[in-house]
């Protein structure tokens, strides 16, 4: 490995931890509803709210976060959201009461709507294009690996909560467990916090800035002295390009040149929210108890979908550059939409008594199903979509476009959640089920026929020829 490469992977590391933090921030709540539930004497609704005021948040953030950055850098806007999620942790942890509760972890949103969008954007901004895919992957491989992480942190203070170890009774980890839960977080967000001092700011935005002998020093760095000078020559034309124009707004997103892009950026924002994918994520426990297997088992299933999901991330890391972004999204749309409609058979092949008792269900083929979605999932449209959200749009308007679609992104992902509970109730599993598979069909024939490769070019070279 060359020191550019290991200078590029270093940053690209540090950066993705936002990624880990969201994902982290985002699931932790599962372990906890439980108990904030009777400590503060919850109705549904209020519960809801402790869940879902999050994603609310964390959307607003989205539509800040972009043109924050483009006017005060990437770096500061990510270091805010660090001091965001270890805020936030720090005050869910000692909330007194529901509302401070849902109060801190609303501020915690913020962090997780600005690390989602602006990470991802500042790799693709410092990264050589041939290994662009799998450093802005890496994000969602930390997003992935965050989920899991929350998961497992959560059991482990609930285990040690029960232990009769000294330390562990010291430290109240049985009578305060949701608290630790929630705390826990501060720690990696301070570190993340700390660690952002020792990355560079995006050299794209640097010259952005006009700061374009700061930029070159970077660039030398990532790419060496003599693709740095061109890169850099490459920059600026398509900056200059543009000079006589006024800075990127969001009306600029809309003008005819845009286009194509802006019509793939949001397909694939729709896409990769409307196949279900947060549906099974935050009820898998749930769908795999109602194929008859008994709630120890379906706690098990889930961990196991989130060690698949982790996996086939990795795959996709592996391949993104070399295949292309392409083949991994046909593949992927393809195996997720066999995969819907077995699930839609294993349910819809059950049988029940007449009151409603289940008498008989593949439940291995539901296993299967629900398995196979996300591997498809975890190598096309997790960490494609970042990849190409990150790379489709033009310098001057990248942040405010990648807070469009990223807020469509968000806004999807929080209404597919919210209705899955009603659809399995008034359309059964196999319904549901398979209107995923439906949507998933659409997304693969979209794929084949509009999406561009985009894999191995300068992100100047893609605008030349996307957007004009
Ligand atoms: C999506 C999230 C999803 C996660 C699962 C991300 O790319 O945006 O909504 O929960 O992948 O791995």
């Amino acid at each position: 490995m060359t020191p550019s490469t290991r200078f590029t992977i270093r940053v690209a590391l540090i950066v993705a931890l936002g990624g880990f933090l969201m994902g982290f921030d985002a699931s932790v709540i599962s372990g906890v509803v439980g108990f904030i539930e009777t400590e503060f004497e919850l109705s549904n609704i209020e519960l809801g709210w402790a869940v879902a005021s999050l994603t609310l948040t964390a959307t607003l953030a989205m539509m800040v976060a972009g043109p924050l950055s483009d006017r005060f850098g990437r770096r500061p806007v990510l270091k805010a959201a660090a001091a965001l999620f270890a805020i936030s942790a720090f005050a869910s942890a000692i909330a007194p009461d529901y509302i401070t509760l849902v109060a801190a972890r609303m501020l915690g949103g913020f962090g997780v709507g600005a690390a989602l969008i602006i990470a991802p954007m500042y790799i693709a901004e410092i990264a050589p294009a041939d290994i662009r895919g799998r450093m802005v992957s890496f994000n969602q491989l930390n997003i992935v690996i965050g989920i899991s992480a929350a998961y497992f942190s959560n059991f482990l203070i609930l285990s040690l909560g029960q232990s009769d170890l000294a330390w562990a009774q010291s430290l109240h980890l049985g009578e305060w467990n949701w608290r630790w839960m929630l705390g826990v977080e501060a720690l990696p967000a301070i570190f993340y916090f700390f660690a952002l001092f020792s990355v560079p700011e995006s050299p794209r935005w640097l010259i952005m800035h006009d700061r374009d002998s700061e930029a070159l020093g970077i660039m030398e760095k990532v790419v060496g002295r003599i693709r740095a000078a061109t890169d850099l020559r490459d920059v600026r034309a398509s900056l200059d390009a543009e000079a006589h124009l006024d800075k990127g707004t969001i009306r600029d997103l809309f003008q005819p040149a845009m286009k194509l892009v802006l019509m793939i950026g949001i397909s694939v924002a729709i896409l990769q929210q409307i196949t279900g994918i947060n549906s099974v994520f935050f009820y898998a426990p749930m769908i795999f108890e109602q194929s008859g297997i008994g709630t120890d088992a379906a706690f098990m299933q889930a961990v196991l979908v989130g060690l698949v999901n982790l996996v086939f991330t990795v795959f996709a890391i592996m391949f993104i550059d070399r295949l292309g972004r392409r083949p991994l999204m046909g593949f992927g749309l393809a195996g997720i939409a066999v995969c819907m409609l077995l699930l839609s058979y294993g349910f819809g092949s059950a049988t029940y008594t007449e009151s409603g008792e289940l008498i008989n269900m593949n439940s291995t083929l539901i296993l299967i199903g629900i398995l196979g979605f996300v591997a498809s999932f975890a190598i096309s449209l997790g960490p494609v979509m970042w990849v190409l959200f990150s790379e489709l749009f033009p310098n001057r308007i990248r942040g405010i476009a990648i807070s469009f679609v990223g807020l469509i992104n968000s806004a999807v992902s929080f209404l597919v959640q919210l209705v899955f509970p009603w659809e399995l109730e008034n359309f059964g599993n196999s319904m549901t089920f398979l209107i995923y598979g439906i949507f998933a069909i659409i997304g693969f024939v979209f794929v084949m026929r509009v999406l561009p490769e985009t894999k191995g070019r300068t992100l100047e070279e893609l605008e030349a020829e996307l957007v004009r």
